[in-house]
């Protein structure tokens, strides 16, 4: 099977300033700028977007956002619509982070709801899934993993869901500076696309991306990537600084 080409995103959350995400967005642009081996993404905060797309033109670095709304317009207070990212040049948008189903209370009904969005807006979706820990120490995590993949996939054909990436992030690992070890994720992944194959079809699981997120950095991407079944990597708090997230795009192609 031919190897997926990896994609390392970076999830900078409710980090940077304007002038941050600007000056970071400039730094990778210079310092990404010869790897094509691998694909690069990063997620600055909604009022950024626009000054990232700005720095980031013309270069292969992809830009995405953190969240959407269900709706494709209207009285939704506060809320973004799919439509209004691809207008400001968004390619990507993470659907279902653990921190939006945790601390916002984002379900997966909700989270089915935001994919289906996010494809009808012509973006490509990185649905987030993974177990607790209390969810892994009760032996549920394949159960954990088949319920949110199959909620969100529920009805959607191979078509509609071309382009799909499956980001397993583990919540006990995501800012924690505890990782999967690499057999963890190996292991989680092989089944993700197991579920993607029986749900949907094979020939969408031979071409899945599937990341791992958790506590990656410089020090564990290598090994973190290793594994054919990991396709790359989304990264938090080692995003957003040029020193500690280039690392991670060159350990992605070192692979
Ligand atoms: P972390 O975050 O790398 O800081 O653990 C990962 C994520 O939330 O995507």
């Amino acid at each position: 099977m031919p190897k997926r080409r990896p994609l390392v995103a970076g999830n900078w959350k409710m980090n940077l300033s304007r002038a941050g995400c600007r000056g970071l967005a400039a730094a990778l642009r210079t310092r990404l700028a010869s790897l094509e081996r691998v694909q690069t993404a990063v997620f600055p905060a909604f009022p950024y977007l626009v000054d990232v797309a700005e720095v980031l033109e013309g270069s292969a670095i992809a830009l995405g956002a953190q969240d959407l709304a269900v709706q494709d317009e209207g009285a939704y207070t506060g809320e973004v619509s799919g439509g209004m990212l691809r207008d400001v040049r968004c390619r990507l948008v993470l659907v279902g982070h653990s921190e939006r189903r945790y601390s916002m209370g984002e379900n997966d009904t909700l989270v089915a709801a935001k994919l289906r969005a996010a494809l009808r807006a012509g973006l490509t979706p990185v649905l987030c899934v993974g177990e607790t820990l209390a969810e892994r120490e009760r032996g549920e995590t394949f159960q954990v993993l088949e319920r949110q993949l199959g909620t969100a996939t529920e009805g959607l054909s191979a078509r509609e869901l071309d382009g799909l990436v499956v980001a397993y992030e583990p919540v006990w690992a995501i800012g924690t500076g505890v990782h999967a070890s690499p057999g963890q994720a190996a292991e989680a992944h092989a089944f993700v696309r197991e579920v993607v194959s029986q749900r949907v079809s094979r020939e969408l699981a031979d071409a899945l991306r599937i990341l791992y997120g958790g506590s990656v950095k410089a020090s564990n991407a290598r090994e973190l990537l290793a594994s054919d079944e990991v396709d790359g990597a989304l990264v938090g708090g080692a995003s957003l600084t040029v020193e500690a997230f280039a690392p991670i795009v060159e350990a992605a192609i070192a692979n």
